[in-house]
């Protein structure tokens, strides 16, 4: 049984993506500088791409979205998705604030987990967000690779909330 449970310790601490270096925080930082001025821009192509994404936000179910893109709750929302975003970036690369970035991202899953929101629907915005990167900004090599690695981190947190068990 012991034997047992240290072979599920090691399989979890495995499966844990690697924290980012400072040089791969760094490029990732330097992309998301590129376009992080488009929150419109960026939730528009969101919700443009995966309707069902929008019709999860009570204040935008069924609305026309090119009308809702101009209205000040949009853009509000764009900036605390954007802004979110910037914060846990800015922290990244740096062993010391890797639990206040577990802290932030835990209350995002929690928050997320208690709206409904599934993994599907997240993965679907990584896609479009890392797709929006790549062709408004620049994102490839060692900055793609950094990109995603950061990606993996975060999104192991907040899949870890919405399993009901999160990551400490
Ligand atoms: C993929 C599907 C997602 C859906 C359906 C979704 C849905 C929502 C909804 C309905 C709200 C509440 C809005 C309000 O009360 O005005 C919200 C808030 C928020 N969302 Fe999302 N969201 C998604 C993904 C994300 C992602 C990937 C991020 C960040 C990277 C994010 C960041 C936030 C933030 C920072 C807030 C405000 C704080 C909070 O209440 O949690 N969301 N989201």
């Amino acid at each position: 049984m012991k034997f047992l449970i240290v072979l599920a310790l090691i399989a979890a601490a495995a499966a844990e993506h690697k924290p980012l270096t400072h040089e791969q925080a760094d490029q990732v930082r330097h992309a998301w500088d590129k376009v992080k001025h488009n929150e419109v821009e960026i939730l528009h192509e969101i919700f443009k791409e995966h309707p069902d994404i929008q019709n999860k936000f009570p204040q935008f179910a069924g609305k026309d979205l090119e009308t809702i893109k101009g209205e000040a709750s949009f853009a509000t929302h764009a900036t605390r998705i954007v802004s979110f975003l910037t914060e846990i970036l800015s922290l990244a690369g740096n062993p010391d604030t890797i639990p206040a970035i577990k802290t932030r991202v835990n209350e995002m899953g929690q928050n997320h987990r208690n709206r409904g929101v599934t993994k599907e629907q997240l993965n679907e915005f990584r896609h479009t967000l890392t797709d929006y990167v790549k062709h408004h900004g620049s994102l490839d090599g060692d900055a793609e690779q950094a990109w995603n690695q950061a990606f993996d981190c975060i999104y192991e947190v907040i899949f870890s909330n919405l399993d009901g068990h999160p990551v400490v």
